[in-house]
């Protein structure tokens, strides 16, 4: 089946659509990647989810211009991938939508918000849609995150040893073998809070970690970031935008009087270590990392340096490149749920059960769903 996996983020800095053949072969799942393209949101949209996005208070009518405007997002996204990846021959679309708000309260996870009505990507590009992922594991007890970690394990297993999945996006999450899954704090997100900030809006993120590059960590900023209780939370445990924002970082006295390369040097420092630890903490004796934060090579060498000998290696090595692996992650997951397979691992999201996921909108044709497969897969295999 030719799946479109469509990924939003917390950074909110692009639709990024991986298509690919997935296959099932008794117990294996096999992936064929046919490549991932990656399409901006254009600078009003980002402005307004900017201005929208937790901790604001937005009126319905808001979330339904955003929620419509998302969803043509997606919809492009889709009719591009299909068009430029699959030859038009893409048979479903699987969208995570952009995550509007995860109410995350008490240590519990109690509803979430995906925008980006799928009705827009099945009325452009006639496709089924698979949608709303997080809601179910939510319903079922579940933190509705880290979602791609069923992914993760079905893809690491058999690696030697304790390979360790860790994806840097605006947040950062890990899945380790024994199926701990957790977001480790932030990743590119204060330090794109920061630079968007530093920059008076005219900048997204500190492109190849320039800024932090040329300044030096402030050890009592450090100190004073690093106090931060959610570090120290047991998992299963998920964190968003609605804790680590530009707020949060004038709170932590990060905008009195410090130049921005150290606030930058800083707040990489403050994120390779939290990720360090949370990797250290599972015991990982190798690492499979895919998002942007791969980017930034202040933040990947001060990673390495600190996880060292433990090695850090880019997805790319298996197969799934690292600016691509959560859209194909997401096709996956689709594609399970049309065969009317579980999504979760419930030692990864802390549900009472594993769910089959997401909520299916009609394509063109109505659904023409395959059947229900036989049993569920103990392994993803990534074709080359
Ligand atoms: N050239 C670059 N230099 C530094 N950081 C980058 C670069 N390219 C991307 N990034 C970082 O990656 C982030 C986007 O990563 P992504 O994996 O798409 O995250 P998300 O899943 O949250 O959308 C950007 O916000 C930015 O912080
Ligand atoms: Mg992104």
């Amino acid at each position: 089946m030719l799946v479109i996996g469509l990924m939003s983020g917390t950074s909110y800095d692009a639709v990024d659509a991986a298509a690919a053949v997935l296959r099932l072969d008794g117990d294996t799942l096999l992936l064929r990647p046919l490549g991932m393209v990656s399409t901006p949101y254009d600078d009003a949209l980002r402005a307004v989810l900017t201005r929208a996005l937790p901790p604001a208070a937005v009126p319905l009518a808001e979330v339904c211009r955003l929620d419509t405007a998302i969803g043509r997002a997606f919809a492009a996204a889709a009719v591009r991938a299909d068009r430029e990846l699959c030859d038009g021959q893409a048979e479903l679309a699987a969208s995570h939508g952009q995550t509007g708000y995860h109410w995350a309260e008490g240590g519990r996870v109690h509803g979430t918000l995906q925008l980006g009505q799928p009705a827009w990507i099945a009325e452009a590009s006639g496709l089924p849609v698979v949608a709303d992922f997080r809601a179910r594991d939510v319903a079922a007890g579940g933190q509705g995150a880290p979602l791609v970690s069923l992914v993760d394990l079905l893809w690491l297993r058999g690696r030697p040893g304790r390979a360790v999945a860790l994806n840097i996006g605006g947040i950062a999450n890990l899945t380790a073998p024994d199926g701990t899954a957790f977001d480790t704090g932030p990743g590119c997100a204060l330090l794109d809070a920061a630079v968007r900030e530093f920059s008076g809006g005219r900048a997204a993120y500190d492109a190849d970690g320039a800024l932090a590059g040329r300044g030096r960590p402030r050890r009592r900023l450090l100190e004073r970031l690093l106090a931060e209780p959610y570090y120290a939370l047991a998992p299963p445990k998920t964190t968003g935008k609605e804790v680590f924002h530009t707020g949060y970082l004038r709170a932590a006295g990060l905008f009195d009087g410090v130049r921005p390369e150290d606030a930058l040097a800083t707040l990489a420092e403050l994120t390779a270590r939290t990720v360090a630890d949370a990797v250290r903490s599972v015991g990982a004796t190798e690492v499979i990392a895919s998002g942007g934060g791969l980017r930034n090579p202040v933040l990947t060498r001060m990673l390495r340096e600190r996880l060292a000998p433990v090695p850090v290696h880019a997805s790319d090595v298996l197969g799934l490149p690292a600016a691509a692996k959560e859209a194909y992650a997401f096709g996956v997951l689709g594609f399970l749920t049309v065969h009317g397979l579980p999504g979760t691992d419930p030692r990864s999201t802390g549900a009472r059960r594993p769910s089959v996921l997401g909520s299916l909108t009609p394509g063109r044709n109505g659904f023409r769903l395959p059947p229900a497969a036989q049993r569920a897969p103990v392994r993803l295999v990534v074709e080359r």
